[in-house]
């Protein structure tokens, strides 16, 4: 049965807690005390023989915290970050998987992207959707919505009502769509970028705690250069922390998206340096796939320090090529997972984490070479620090840092029968293993973002009258 037990703040977890200390160090500390504090943010983690109570005393503000008692079969775990989802696209998934992106494009993603043109599909489509996400787990999504502002508001303002934490902008494409999936002019999709922008900043969430503006060129061939230029300007005029945007971006995706790009931008030695020419490239760009890399995109993409989505599932699924991601790695590339729904056919990270790691496995069998294959810390990592890192949170998320706010799953392996412990229910690295691979929202009894509780299974038997 679900358990019963307070989550006001300030709280303390006391009991198992994981999380990813450095790229291939996954962290388990056996008995450890977590206090989140009145603000949502981790105030301390006591690792040292300490009781709940005890830690309570020590620590300001603390005094008469409520204290969780973690059980046998459960754990913490960070919030699980997708650094790359189409919300419009929510209703195709698992549907159009024939034909390969340019075919997928035009059968299936231009019409429903289209279809937004209608804002109350909006609200019917992204409720279900955000809450589906957080449930399984996932607190901070980047999410590629529609061109349409409107229904791109309602997005934003779902994530903020629901509780997940997102980075959101409008869609912007101009030419080479079908289905009339285009912006009427350049000036009108630079005029709609920025009044979502500026409706997420004045109206959505003006302290910027949870929903965090981007502007959104669907990839080389869909923008021009004089909307691209544009959209560079727009991030320039919006370099201060509070309202320093956000870019996501396709690039590399196939053969033929690249040649695309280069026949609208003549003259460019790669993709990156078309991005890096307007402005679109630094610390804050999220690029999806980068599976068709030339040398001097890497060399482009370390210089300026961006990010990687990597989209396994879809890669996989229309075909794409696999992301080379120790390549990446190994430049120093931030690097995090996807779902890239609905070219991927599941949202859920743990799936991301299982195809990043058979595709890494694939090209070890394609090339020989074992260096390709990622470790098991490594896969954790992508699916919560490197996340952070490619969304430019990792100050505020990824991990249990002492500072950060407290994003996290209460995993309970005991919750599913798929999950066979039995025999193993000793072995702690174990246990993360088996809901690694084999667990799903089943597992997942409690979700927070910033210290809220938005989701999982004990609020789902609190809502039915279960409790
Ligand atoms: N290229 C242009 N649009 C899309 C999209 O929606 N998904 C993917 N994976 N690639 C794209
Ligand atoms: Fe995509």
């Amino acid at each position: 049965a679900p358990e019963r037990s307070s989550t006001a703040l300030p709280l303390i977890f006391y009991g198992r807690i994981i999380h990813s200390t450095s790229r291939t160090e996954v962290t388990i500390l056996s008995k450890a005390s977590l206090g989140i504090n009145k603000d949502g943010k981790i105030a301390f983690v006591e690792t040292a023989h300490v009781s709940p109570a005890e830690a309570a005393k020590r620590h300001h503000g603390f005094g008469n915290a409520s204290i969780i008692h973690l059980k046998p079969l459960q754990f913490l775990f960070p919030g699980l970050i997708d650094t790359h989802m189409h919300a419009p696209q929510y209703p195709n998934i698992s549907l159009g998987m024939e034909g390969d992106l340019k075919e997928w494009c035009e059968g299936w993603t231009d019409p429903i992207e289209a279809s937004y043109s209608d804002t109350s599909k909006a609200g019917r489509v992204y409720p279900a959707m955000v809450s589906n996400l957080l449930t399984n787990g996932t607190t901070t999504v980047a999410y590629n919505s529609s061109i349409h502002p409107d229904a791109t508001n309602v997005l934003a303002e779902i994530c903020k009502e629901k509780g997940q934490r997102a980075i959101i902008g409008k869609l912007c494409i101009e030419t080479g769509a079908t289905h009339g999936n285009m912006e009427k002019s350049v000036e009108q999709s630079l005029k709609d970028e920025q009044k979502v922008v500026e409706h997420i900043l004045n109206k959505v969430d003006p302290k910027g705690e949870l929903v965090l503006p981007c502007i959104q060129p669907r990839a080389g061939s869909y923008v021009s250069e004089s909307l691209m230029s544009g959209l560079g300007k727009l991030c320039h005029n919006a370099t201060d922390e509070k309202s320093g945007l956000r870019i996501q971006a396709h690039m590399c995706e196939t053969p033929l998206e690249v040649s695309n790009m280069h026949a609208l931008h003549p003259g460019y030695q790669s993709y990156a340096d078309m991005y890096n020419h307007h402005g679109l490239f630094g610390p804050r760009t999220i690029l999806a796939h980068c599976i068709h890399l030339t040398d001097r995109d890497i060399d482009v993409m370390a210089e300026r320090g961006v990010g990687v989505a990597h989209n396994a599932n879809s890669n996989t699924c229309l075909r794409d090529g696999w992301c080379r991601v120790r390549r990446l790695l190994e430049r120093g590339v931030k690097v995090g997972l996807g779902t890239d729904c609905s070219a991927g056919y599941s949202i859920s990270i743990l799936n991301a984490i299982r195809q990043a790691s058979n595709v890494s496995r694939h090209l070890a069998i394609s090339t020989g070479d074992e260096k390709w294959v990622l470790k098991f810390e490594e896969l954790v990592y992508l699916a919560t620090m490197g996340g952070a890192e490619v969304c430019s949170l990792s100050d505020r998320v990824g991990n249990f840092e002492t500072g950060k706010e407290f994003d996290a799953l209460v995993v309970d392996v005991g919750l599913d029968d798929n999950i066979n412990v039995q025999g193993w229910e000793h072995d702690e690295e174990a246990m993360l293993k088996k809901w690694v691979f084999m667990g799903d929202d089943r597992s997942i009894r409690k979700v927070f973002v910033a210290g809220k509780l938005v989701a999982g299974k004990d609020t789902e038997a609190q809502k039915s009258g279960a409790m």
